[in-house]
C-alpha cells in the first residue's frame, strides 16, 4: 500500500452525489427524518447502527458549535453527550450558544458535567465517553492525534480542515483514514465546498467538457482580517498561543492551510484529485507586523504546476479595505468557469446554477449521518490529505522562496510544534517570521 497520495489510491474517496443531496434535502425540508427504519442497519464489517447516535465535539469554538447545530439538524435521533476543549470557558460558551438554538438542537443536548473534558489531551476522555460520532474542530495542530485516537476507537468522524500542519501529520491522518475504511467508519471532511450543490453541479460541467480542456486555474482567497482574542495576564505564554492559534504556524499551518485550502482543494478537484508536481511562491507580512500576530504571514502568492503542464495561480491575503475574492476560476480551451459563482461561460454552453437546496454545512452532516444509517461509509481521507499537503507546500515554498516538488514535500520529516504542552506554565518558541531566501 502506498501512503503517498501522489499515487492514485486503490479506493477513491466517495464524492457526494448531487442528486442525492437534493433528494435528502427535500425530505429534511419537509420535516422528514433522515434516519431510516428499521433502525438497526447492517454496515459491513462494523457493528450494527444504534437507534440513537451520540455525538461528541472536540474543539468547542465557532466552527465546532456550528457543526453541532448542523449535526442535530441532519438527523432526528442524535444526542450531544460530550464536549471537549482545552479551556473550560470555551465549553461554557459553546453550551450557552447551543442552548439558544432551535428545539432540534436543545432537545438533543445531554451533556453532563462529567462529560465535559478539558486540557490539551481532552479528546482521549471524550472518545472513551461512549460517543458514536466525533466532530474534530480544534486547531489543526491537534488533528493527527485526534484522528488516530478516534479511528482506533471505532468512531465515525467529521473532521475540519486542514487535517495537519506538516507532512508527518498528513501521513498520520492518511493512515488513520485508511483505518476508518478498514473498520467501515464514515469520515467526512470539513472541506465544505465538496458538499455544495452548485459547486458540484459546476464541477460536473467542467468535467463533462463544457469549457473544453482545462488549461489554467486561478484560485483566490483574498479577504479581510480575522479575529484576535487579545491577551490576559493570567494566561501562560503557551495559552496565549493556543487562544490565538491562527497566528502561529505550528498551530494553524498559516493562511494557506487554515483558509486558502478551500480554493486549493477546488483546484485539486478540477485536476481529478491528482496532486501537482511542484510549486513556487512568495509572501510576507505587511500589516500584521506586531509580535501579537505570532509568526504568520498576511499574504501569499503561489504557482502550482501539474504533470500535464496545467498551472494554478493562487493568492491569499487577509487585509481589510482591499479587493476581496473567494473564487476558483478555471480556463479551458473553449470557455471558462467560475466555480463559486456556479457559472460556465462558453459559446453555446452558457450556464448558471439555480436550484435551491440546503447549504453545504448542512449537507456534509446530512451525508455523514445518512452514510452511517445506511451502512455505506463515506471516506474523504484521500482528498483532505492531498489538499492539506498542497497548502503546506504553498506555505513552505513561500517561506523559503524555493521551488518545492510534491514528492519531496510528501516525504518531508519536519514536525512543527512542541512535543509536550504545559498549559499552566508552558512556553514555546514558535520561531521568527520566515524570510524568503533565508528561511
Ligand atoms: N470549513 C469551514 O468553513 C471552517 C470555518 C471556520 C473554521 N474552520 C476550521 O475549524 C477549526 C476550528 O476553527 P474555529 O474557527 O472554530 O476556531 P476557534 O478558536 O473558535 O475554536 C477552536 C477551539 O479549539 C479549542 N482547542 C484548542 N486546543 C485544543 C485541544 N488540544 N483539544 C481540543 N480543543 C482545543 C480552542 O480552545 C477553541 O475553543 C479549524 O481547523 C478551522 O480551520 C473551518
Amino acid at each position: 500500500m502506498s501512503t503517498n497520495p501522489a499515487t492514485p489510491p486503490q479506493s477513491v474517496s466517495r464524492q457526494p452525489d448531487r442528486r442525492q443531496f437534493v433528494k435528502t434535502s427535500t425530505a429534511i425540508l419537509a420535516g422528514g427524518a433522515v434516519a431510516t427504519s428499521p433502525l438497526t442497519v447492517a454496515r459491513g464489517a462494523h457493528n450494527s447502527v444504534k437507534e440513537t447516535l451520540r455525538i461528541g465535539l472536540i474543539g468547542c469554538g465557532g466552527r465546532g458549535t456550528a457543526a453541532v447545530v448542523n449535526a442535530c439538524m441532519a438527523d432526528k435521533d442524535v444526542r450531544v453527550t460530550a464536549l471537549a476543549d482545552a479551556f473550560p470557558d470555551r465549553i461554557a460558551s459553546c453550551l450557552e450558544g447551543l442552548q439558544m438554538q432551535e428545539e432540534a438542537v436543545t432537545r438533543a443536548l445531554e451533556v453532563t458535567k462529567e462529560n465535559q473534558f478539558t486540557g490539551v489531551n481532552c479528546h482521549e476522555a471524550l472518545i472513551n465517553s461512549g460517543v458514536d460520532v466525533v466532530l474534530l474542530c480544534s486547531p489543526p495542530y491537534f488533528r493527527p492525534a485526534q484522528m488516530e485516537a478516534a479511528a482506533a476507537a471505532g468512531k465515525h468522524i467529521f473532521c475540519e480542515k486542514p487535517i495537519a500542519v506538516d507532512a508527518p501529520g498528513v501521513r498520520r491522518v492518511l493512515k488513520a483514514s485508511e483505518l476508518c475504511r478498514e473498520k467501515g467508519l464514515s469520515l467526512v471532511s470539513g472541506l465544505c465546498w465538496r458538499y455544495d450543490l452548485g459547486v458540484n453541479a459546476t464541477m460536473e460541467r467542467i468535467k463533462g467538457g463544457d469549457i473544453g480542456e482545462v488549461r489554467a486555474i486561478e484560485s483566490n482567497y483574498v479577504t479581510g482580517e480575522l479575529w484576535h482574542r487579545g491577551n490576559n495576564p493570567e494566561w501562560s505564554k503557551i495559552e496565549y498561543q493556543l487562544r490565538n492559534w491562527l497566528y502561529f504556524a505550528w498551530l494553524s499551518g498559516d493562511i494557506p492551510a487554515e483558509q486558502h485550502i478551500h480554493t486549493l482543494d477546488k483546484a485539486l478537484w478540477v485536476m481529478g484529485d491528482t496532486p501537482p508536481v511542484r510549486c513556487w511562491g512568495t509572501g510576507g507580512r505587511q500589516k500584521r507586523t506586531n509580535a501579537m500576530y505570532g509568526n504568520t504571514y498576511d499574504h501569499f502568492a503561489t504557482v502550482f504546476e501539474w504533470e500535464n503542464g496545467v498551472k494554478c495561480f493562487s493568492h491569499c491575503r487577509q487585509m481589510n479595505n482591499c479587493f476581496n475574492e473567494n473564487e476558483c476560476h478555471v480556463y479551458g480551451t473553449t470557455g471558462k468557469a467560475r466555480i463559486l459563482r456556479n457559472e460556465i461561460e462558453a459559446p453555446g454552453k452558457n450556464w448558471r446554477f439555480s436550484e435551491k437546496g440546503p447549504g453545504m454545512y448542512d449537507v456534509e452532516h446530512i451525508e455523514l449521518f445518512k452514510s452511517i444509517r445506511e451502512g455505506k461509509p463515506i471516506n474523504n481521507g484521500d482528498y483532505m490529505c492531498k489538499s492539506t499537503l498542497m497548502a503546506i507546500m504553498a506555505r513552505e515554498a513561500s517561506y523559503t522562496g524555493k521551488e518545492i516538488e510534491w514528492e519531496k514535500m510528501w516525504n518531508d520529516e519536519t514536525v512543527l510544534g512542541p512535543t509536550e504542552i504545559q498549559l499552566e506554565s508552558g512556553d514555546y518558541d514558535a520561531g521568527p517570521v520566515p524570510v524568503p531566501g533565508l528561511a
